[in-house]
């Protein structure tokens, strides 16, 4: 049971792109391109000469998506490693394989994939499914991929780590740690009143919260530490993507509702400047957040994506610190920068 997507135009995609300068000699991982922002993304970096590796968990969709970047791109070269964010296991071997890919270090990690008002259940290893996918799984991938990171940040003078949020961060008025604990399947139950606090939406709301709090957190911790490292986070306003279809099908968000609200976004393409700004615009800093507007719901939608500071609501010492504890207590181990 999916929905039929309005079909919109995108505005701005190309005049992003074509201000890009060249990636080539650059490695680029991106979470979750079988569709949505992260295609566009790893088409866009393809496409500036960038070495893309693909995480996607195994899947035709997965196949698809490569065969199809293979096909649009003759500059870059893509690189599908297996990773399933709802699985520790699975992101180890991914971190395991990107170390065999990156024997020069890696210039740009996106975590871009994401599921959005999801039932209330429990991934394989006990959290929340929306959480271990947006998030955790994340962190985790990035611990594992630093020591790539700072290589590439001390052979080419810098490296980025990039979140990808949402509008839904403002839904929930701050991370709570319960979200990140091994707490899956009691959280709240199946409520899919995205404008009422129904409890999916809750879930998705604290992991896009969570999404820019790791944003925070690094951007402290790398700037403390004089990195060449960058953290940076994006929002796509609302983009029509997979993620609606998805979430309809779950039972998350009516049909109709869905195909009304998606009237007043924009393209996949245009949904993707605020990743491919944080990725490849050489003037982006660590600490920014990009995307169409920082106000909430109907304020911040659709548009060209412009900088802005990280805002308190996460960029605080309380959460930074929930966030860093919290995050490295789920994946067992800790995360020193
Ligand atoms: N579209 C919007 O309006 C909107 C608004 C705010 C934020 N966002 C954020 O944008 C990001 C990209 O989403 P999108 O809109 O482009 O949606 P999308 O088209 O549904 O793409 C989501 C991607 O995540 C992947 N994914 C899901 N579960 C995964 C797992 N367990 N392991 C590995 N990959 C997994 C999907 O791969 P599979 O094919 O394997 O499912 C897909 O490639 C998400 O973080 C989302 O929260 C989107």
């Amino acid at each position: 049971m999916s929905y039929e997507k309005p079909g919109l135009a995108s505005k701005h995609f190309d005049d992003l792109f074509n201000s890009l300068p060249s990636m080539e000699g650059k490695t680029v991982a991106i979470s979750g391109t079988t569709s949505g922002t992260g295609f566009v993304a790893a088409n866009a970096c393809g496409k500036l000469g960038a070495k893309v590796l693909l995480l996607n968990r195994p899947s035709d969709r997965a196949k698809a998506a490569l065969e199809k970047l293979k096909a649009n791109n003759s500059n870059g070269s893509f690189t599908q490693i297996d990773c399933d964010l709802q699985s520790f296991a699975s992101v180890k071997k991914a971190a395991k394989k990107l170390h065999t890919q990156c024997p020069d270090g890696l210039d740009v990690l996106c975590n871009n994939a994401g599921v959005m008002a999801l039932e209330d259940y429990a991934t394989e290893d006990g959290f929340d499914v929306q959480m271990q996918t947006n998030h955790l799984s994340h962190f985790l991938l990035t611990k594992l991929c630093f020591d790539l990171l700072e290589k590439a940040g001390d052979a080419r003078g810098e490296a980025r780590i990039v979140n990808h949020s949402s509008i839904a961060r403002q839904q929930v008025k701050k991370l709570e740690a319960a979200y990140l604990g091994k707490n899956g399947g009691n959280l709240g139950g199946n409520g899919a009143s995205m404008l009422f606090g129904g409890a999916r939406w809750v879930r998705y709301g604290q992991t896009k919260l969570a999404n820019a709090a790791f944003t925070a957190s690094l951007h402290e911790k790398l700037t403390a530490k004089g990195s060449k490292v960058k953290a940076l986070v994006a929002h796509p306003g609302l983009a029509e993507t997979d993620l609606q279809s998805t979430t309809v099908t779950d039972g998350g968000m009516g049909k109709w509702f869905t195909k009304q609200l998606m009237k007043l976004g924009q393209s996949r393409e245009d949904g993707a400047l605020g990743i491919l700004t944080c990725i490849a615009h050489p003037d982006a800093q660590s600490g920014q957040f990009f995307g169409p507007g920082m106000g909430g719901m109907f304020t911040a939608l659709k548009g060209p994506a412009v900088g802005y500071p990280l805002e308190t609501s996460y960029d605080n010492p309380q959460t930074r610190e929930l966030l860093w504890s919290q995050s490295c207590a789920a994946i067992g181990d800790a995360f020193d920068i």
